[in-house]
């Protein structure tokens, strides 16, 4: 067992109300990234609780960081290397997502965790590197639809979290993210319901709680999959959901605008 995380109790809370995410996942060129940040920036400049952030391919980190550098958006990575530095051909470090300015990093996304048979040890490994470079870290749990349907949907999100939990301990959580995806949500147009997502946070929540009440108190909790303009109020009102991790919408201007706009008019 490695030894438990226990510095960034002393680092500031994340203060945003909300957080809203755009994961562009392979999408984008430097043509069609420089219209939507255009368009993002102008629209989202008003926002009073909100906090927004991008996140790009690694290649696109340097225009995020051109672009973004002096708007209240802020950018980060959709993957990491759970090594500092090294022998690692093709793998990309913390410390290299910090000198593009990144302040974030998905970890853990479903996709990434199924195509490229990432482990929930890796993944650990992941969240303790992004903490240690000061980066905050999105974590991503989330069931299959057999595994809903089969009602042990909280016995996989509870492992997913008891591996972090058993090398770091609890305290990691503090300021840091994680979103609530379910596999079968995402993409595909179905999200959960509010009542569905409200009661996955509400188990996330309590599971940290109990081993750190401070740390669960300072964790958002955001849900992802198939946010859309039309569900974004009904789900970001829910008491527990902190924000959105979002797909789709996030590519199209004008749909995301309007799930911001949710957030920030449900705080
Ligand atoms: P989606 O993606 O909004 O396209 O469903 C969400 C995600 O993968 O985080």
């Amino acid at each position: 067992m490695s030894q438990h995380f226990t510095h960034q109790l002393a680092k500031k809370p994340l203060a945003a109300k909300k957080i809203v995410i755009a994961n562009w996942k392979m999408h984008g060129n430097l043509k069609q990234n420089q219209a939507l940040l255009t368009q993002y920036i102008a629209a989202l400049s008003d926002l009073k609780q909100t906090k927004i952030v991008v996140c790009a391919p690694y290649p696109y980190l340097a225009q995020l960081q051109q672009m973004l550098q002096h708007t209240d958006i802020a950018w980060g990575a959709q993957n990491m290397a759970k090594n500092a530095e090294g022998a690692y051909t093709g793998e990309v470090s913390a410390a290299m997502l910090k000198d593009f300015g990144c302040e974030y990093v998905i970890i853990g996304h479903s996709e990434r965790a199924t195509a490229y048979c990432e482990s929930d040890e890796n993944i650990a490994q992941k969240f303790l590197q992004a903490k240690q470079h000061g980066l905050t870290p999105i974590l991503c749990v989330g069931e299959t639809l057999i595994e809903r349907e089969a009602g042990v949907m909280e016995l996989v999100i509870g492992k997913q979290l008891d591996t972090i939990i058993d090398l770091h301990g609890a305290a990691i959580f503090a300021d840091s993210i994680i979103s609530y995806e379910p596999i079968w949500a995402i993409g595909t147009g179905l999200a959960a319901t509010p009542a569905q997502a409200q009661a996955m946070h509400k188990f996330i929540r309590n599971k940290i709680a109990r081993l750190n009440q401070e740390a669960a108190n300072r964790l958002k909790i955001l849900y992802g999959g198939s946010v859309n303009p039309q569900n974004a109020v009904q789900l970001f009102v829910v008491s527990n959901i902190d924000g959105g991790l979002i797909g789709k919408c996030s590519l199209e201007a004008q749909a995301f605008e309007k799930i911001c706009a949710a957030a920030d008019s449900a705080i």
